[in-house]
């Protein structure tokens, strides 16, 4: 835990949340001044760093001019703790800049990075980052060593999760290196773990990574970011609800440069298990005429499409539900997802979401405050921690995915053969 001797060391807004959070509750607290800001001014941070802590601080008459005296209370259940966070991978998932909503009150940020989140998040504070690229440690510290001025830089995530005690570890590296990261986390006391989609590249990769997790009492969280919006939830809750009765085929569809299974696809296909509500019980596929001979994963963590394959897929599930998949590269951008019931349907397109119903279209409400993506992810890692429960996004969850899309290849090998689940090691 932080400790600070005076008003100096909690100078910076970050620090007076730090501070707070480590003070001990419901007794009087002496922070000693230091000459530097005045007094009134301390006593405002303070107050406004309480406030968005959820604590309630009182300040005391103290007989020192040169003392602060005040007083905590907490409510129940608030986060009080300073998660420690560490990030490997600095590009756009790992660090991107917050961006600003123009709509939003008070042009309120919107964080769509792990760093943005965890800078948004007041029990959380990034520790440590880690990138290969010594020009991405660089850019870290331009661009958010003022919110995170004690995170400390590394090349070698070993040396970061070995150095800086974790209670958090965001894994953003490319699609085919997250496995050694996360089970490393795993296997030296990270608790919760968020990792960007998709889980891994192999069955067998995802398959490690869960069980190193659960070896180690570790939680993971995949970012499949939509297991996050609002929309999704509207529509599983009206579907939950009987508004289209019984589920029994959903129609998935991504198109566009970008529709490669692993990379992307994996958004697709964590749809249709999101509203699918089941496990695979057999499918088959074609995949598009260039990827005639891809069998098994050879992209490059996701940059090139050439080297991540496109095509067609079909999902058997175990409660009757019938998935028909289309990741095509050789169509214009989109992706949505209908859900067709006994009695209905749902469309999602991008992030709008229709129920129709007896020839009339509806538009479900959604809630206008929103946490969605990362922050959300975040957020209920950190509950999760705390309090225990379901994840939205499990690792397992995610690693169904990954099946699927390994199933999808062997059906190609075998002439699109049908291929049951779930898959024997060696996948
Ligand atoms: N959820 C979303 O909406 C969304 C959007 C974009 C990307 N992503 C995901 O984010 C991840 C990152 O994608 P990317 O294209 O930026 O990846 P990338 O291949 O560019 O790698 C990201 C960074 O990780 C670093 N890195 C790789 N191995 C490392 C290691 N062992 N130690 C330290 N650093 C290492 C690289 O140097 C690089 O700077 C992928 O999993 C991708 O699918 C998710």
């Amino acid at each position: 835990m932080p400790q600070f001797d005076n008003a100096q060391e909690v100078r910076s807004e970050t620090s007076y949340l730090d501070f707070l959070r480590n003070c001990a509750l419901d007794t009087a607290i002496d922070l000693p001044l230091d000459g530097g800001e005045s007094p009134r001014a301390i006593k405002r941070r303070l107050t406004v760093a309480a406030r968005e802590l959820g604590l309630q601080l009182r300040h005391l008459r103290s007989d020192d001019p040169a003392i602060i005296r005040f007083h905590v209370t907490g409510s129940p259940g608030v986060a009080r703790r300073t998660y420690r966070a560490g990030v490997v991978g600095l590009t756009g998932m790992g660090m991107r800049l917050l961006d600003h909503d123009p709509t939003a009150v008070l042009n309120t940020p919107m964080p769509h990075s792990h760093v943005g989140s965890y800078a948004v998040l007041p029990h959380t504070e990034v520790v440590g980052v880690c990138d290969l690229r010594p020009e991405l440690l660089t850019a870290f510290r331009e661009q958010w060593g003022h919110i995170f001025p004690r995170a400390r830089t590394y090349t070698d995530y070993r040396e970061m999760i070995d150095n800086e005690n974790l209670d958090l570890l965001s894994v953003t590296t490319g699609d085919n290196a997250h496995t050694d990261i996360v089970i490393y986390g795993a296997n030296h006391g990270v608790k919760g773990i968020a990792c960007e989609k998709p889980l891994a590249t192999t069955l067998d990769d995802a398959t490690r990574m869960i069980q190193a997790c659960e070896a180690n009492g570790a939680i993971i969280s995949v970012d499949h970011t939509r297991r996050w919006w609002t929309p999704y939830h509207a529509a599983r809750k009206l579907i939950r609800e009987g508004a289209i009765g019984k589920v029994r085929r959903i129609i998935a569809h991504m198109g566009g440069t970008r529709a490669m299974l692993f990379r992307n696809g994996t958004h697709l296909l964590d749809g249709v298990l999101f509203f699918a509500e089941s496990d695979a019980e057999w499918v088959f596929a074609e995949l598009d005429p260039e990827f005639a001979d891809y069998f098994a994963y050879r992209g490059d963590g996701g940059k090139d499409p050439a080297l991540d394959p496109s095509g067609s897929g079909y999902i058997h599930f175990r409660n009757g539900v019938r998935a028909f998949i289309n990741a095509s590269k050789g169509q214009t951008p989109g992706m949505y997802i209908q859900v067709i019931g006994e009695t209905g349907e749902i469309d999602l397109v991008g992030d709008h979401v229709e129920l129709r119903k007896d020839g009339a279209i509806h538009r479900p409400p959604l809630p206008s405050h929103r946490r969605t993506d990362v922050v959300a992810l975040i957020d209920e890692l950190t509950r999760t921690i705390e309090h225990g429960g379901d994840l939205i996004g499990s690792g397992q969850e995610a690693r169904k995915v990954v099946e699927i899309i390994v199933a999808f290849l062997k059906s190609q090998e075998q002439g699109n053969a049908r291929v049951n689940l779930p898959l024997p090691p060696g996948n």
